[in-house]
């Protein structure tokens, strides 16, 4: 087949590439000619596992072009942030590049969106564009940044499909290069399934942050108490931490509810969620540094070993402290582009009152305590990832406060 990518991101790219890997022929399509530039360079946008590799193989099957031209597949994988005032996800990328494919999609072409969007999108909004006689289907996207190329192949998909014919080209596309389970349904359903699968997590770490807090109030480990539970069999509790980012937990429960008024559970969740960089905020206060200190920011990519930084939890941490007075620095190994200025190790803690761990990168647990403490003004430490060593730290000279960590000592049981 010859397959039309629009957009190639962190998902459209890859997948770019294991389709041009499994025999077809592909055409990249990027608005920004940057990225075109570098692809037909033979240079990759960005890294990924396995991606420099696999690129360098199939490259030949590929070309990268600015504008789309007639194809059996149009596959999209534009961006679908949300629009954070509305709280609705900005679909505006999409229909661009409905419009931008429109005069190229024959009667028999199959047009997929990979692109996560609200229930009804395919339906409604992409198939009206289309001229409502086209083929249509949804593969959303499970891929994890850091393990794209593994799971685009071995993690079950779900393919949403608005009839016989879409359903046949679209499951012959992707078995061509997934190892993993294909399953059918219909637009909405899929659209639906992906929405749901990420504010099930959203709202498990709403719930472990909940926990968090009143394990703070009445003197318990949550960490502990987290590993105790989850050896239930059929408990599994995710991780408190300073908030949710990434492109996709923070904002696809909002996709999901945008239109419907049933729902209650899922805004409470983000609510919590996006509350926690406040909370971290309370943890630096009650570990005793006041405002005008500086503050060491470790880590603000959104999640472990990864440089992304798409709603990052750590930006609204840095803008709650700056407002509070205090001055940041921070260091981040993976991070390249960033708000703020990265800076290495030693410029970060020279001169701070306190490290504020907010991303668990896997380098972070060999920092060595003694051999930064001497360039701090005081030596305080906020883990809010339980990652570090705190033993370790503390033999050292630091204070330190774990999020989630309730002090014993401490409790007061105000009902009693
Ligand atoms: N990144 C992830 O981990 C992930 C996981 C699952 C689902 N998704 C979903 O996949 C979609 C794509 O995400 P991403 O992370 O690849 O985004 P991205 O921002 O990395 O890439 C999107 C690309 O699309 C290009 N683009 C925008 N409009 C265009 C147009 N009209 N024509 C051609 N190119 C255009 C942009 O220039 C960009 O290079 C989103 O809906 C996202 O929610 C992403």
């Amino acid at each position: 087949m010859k397959v039309c990518v629009i957009g190639l991101g962190y998902i459209g790219l890859p997948t770019a590439c294991l389709i041009a890997g499994a025999g077809h022929k592909v055409v990249g399509v990027d608005i920004k000619t940057n990225i075109i530039n570098m692809l037909n360079a033979g240079r990759l946008p960005f890294k990924e596992k396995g991606l420099d590799e696999l690129f360098n193989n199939v490259k030949d099957n590929m070309s990268f072009k600015n504008q789309p031209e007639e194809a059996d597949v149009f596959l999209i994988a534009v961006p679908t942030p949300l629009d954070k005032e509305a709280k609705i996800a900005d679909l505006s990328y999409v229909r661009k590049a409905c419009e931008s494919i429109k005069k190229y999609v024959k009667e028999d072409s199959l047009v997929v969106v990979e692109s996560t969007v609200p229930p009804g999108t395919c339906e409604l909004i992409v198939s009206s564009i289309l001229n409502n006689k086209k083929l249509i289907a949804h593969c959303p996207e499970r891929a994890m940044p850091g393990n794209t190329l593994y799971e685009m192949v071995y993690n079950d998909r779900v393919i949403g499909a608005n009839n016989d014919n879409s359903k046949e080209i679209a499951g012959r596309l992707y078995s061509s290069f997934v190892k993993g389970k294909i399953f059918y349904t219909d637009l909405k359903t899929a659209e639906m399934v992906k929405l749901m699968e990420n504010t099930f997590r959203d709202i498990n770490i709403a719930l472990a942050n909940e926990f968090a807090q009143i394990a703070e109030d009445i003197g318990v480990n949550i960490w502990e108490a987290i590993s105790l539970a989850n050896r239930h069999p059929r408990v599994n509790i995710l991780s408190p931490g300073p908030g949710v980012g990434g492109h996709c937990l923070a904002v696809d429960p909002w996709f999901l509810i945008e239109n419907s008024s049933k729902s209650k559970m899922i805004s409470l969740a983000r609510e919590i969620n996006d509350s926690m960089p406040k909370h971290v905020m309370e943890l630096v206060k009650k570990i005793g540094v006041p405002s005008g200190e500086t503050l060491t920011v470790l880590g603000v990519a959104y999640k472990r070993d990864v440089d992304d930084t798409r709603e990052t939890p750590a930006l609204k941490f840095i803008r709650i402290a700056e407002n509070e007075g205090y001055n940041i620095k921070i260091h981040d190994p993976y991070v390249k582009e960033f708000e703020y200025p990265i800076l290495d190790l030693k410029e970060a803690v020279t001169g701070s009152s306190c490290i504020v761990l907010l991303t668990d990168h896997s380098v972070f647990k060999s920092i060595p305590p003694d051999k930064i403490a001497c360039f701090m003004k005081d030596k305080n430490l906020v883990d809010t990832r339980n990652c570090l060593d705190h033993n370790l730290w503390v033999n050292h000279g630091f204070k330190v406060k774990v999020l989630g960590k309730g002090d014993a000592s401490e409790l007061k049981l105000s009902k009693l």
